[in-house]
């Protein structure tokens, strides 16, 4: 990869579907995360599977520049990033039945009543992420907001097969906001989904 040619940049592009096997030059299974922060789960998981392809989605620039500062440092060559909003990233540039995987790490929860329609976990985006899991494909939701959590747990149930778990206190922190909140002893919920 030369610079910053793992960056998809819908501004420039365009929101054009995109066709993972040329992106990545191969069909490898995509994992697909969904507001990165500061890109350790990301990261992580290219490094130590170099045989996955993995898409980062992250909203901020500021993340977004951390991100890629990261991975051109480690010269993974297996991360694809988009800095926009995931829900149209997730409906105009993914392919039905291209993503293996998704995940998504302690979104903003967007507490006040108002705000509450921009949460991540809601219908129109639980119908985009349907159509782009594989069938057979997971998803996996973590929150430390018990309110959160409670609303959209139900909602992942009306989209798909899935089961709650509370994480165990041994499971290795997947994110920097997982590290954080696990040593400062938050409660964590997880929501797993299966197309
Ligand atoms: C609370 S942080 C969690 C970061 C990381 N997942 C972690 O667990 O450490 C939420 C992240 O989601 C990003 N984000 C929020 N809304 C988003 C959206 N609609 N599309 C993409 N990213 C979004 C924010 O910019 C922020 O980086």
């Amino acid at each position: 990869m030369n610079g910053s040619d793992f960056v998809i940049d819908p501004r420039v592009t365009g929101f054009v579907r995109l066709d993972l096997a040329k992106l990545f030059g191969n069909r490898n299974r995509a994992v697909l995360e969904i507001g990165s922060g500061k890109g350790r789960f990301l990261i992580a998981g290219a490094a130590e599977q170099p045989g996955v392809n993995f898409i980062g989605i992250e909203k901020s620039l500021h993340y977004h520049r951390l991100i890629r500062d990261r991975v051109t440092k480690r010269g993974l060559d297996n991360i694809r990033l988009v800095n926009h909003d995931a829900f149209l990233v997730l409906r105009d540039m993914l392919a039905n039945a291209s993503i293996d995987e998704i995940h998504v790490y302690f979104p903003d929860p967007w507490p006040r009543k108002r705000e509450q329609k921009r949460r991540i976990i809601r219908a129109e985006v639980l119908t985009e992420i349907r159509r782009v899991l594989v069938p057979g494909g997971s998803g996996i939701y973590v929150t430390d907001h018990r309110q959160y959590y409670e609303a959209a747990a139900p909602v992942i149930e009306q989209f798909f097969r899935s089961e709650r778990r509370i994480p165990s206190a041994d499971d290795p922190p997947r994110t920097n906001y997982e590290a954080k909140y696990r040593e400062e002893g938050r409660e964590i919920f997880e929501v797993r989904f299966w197309a």
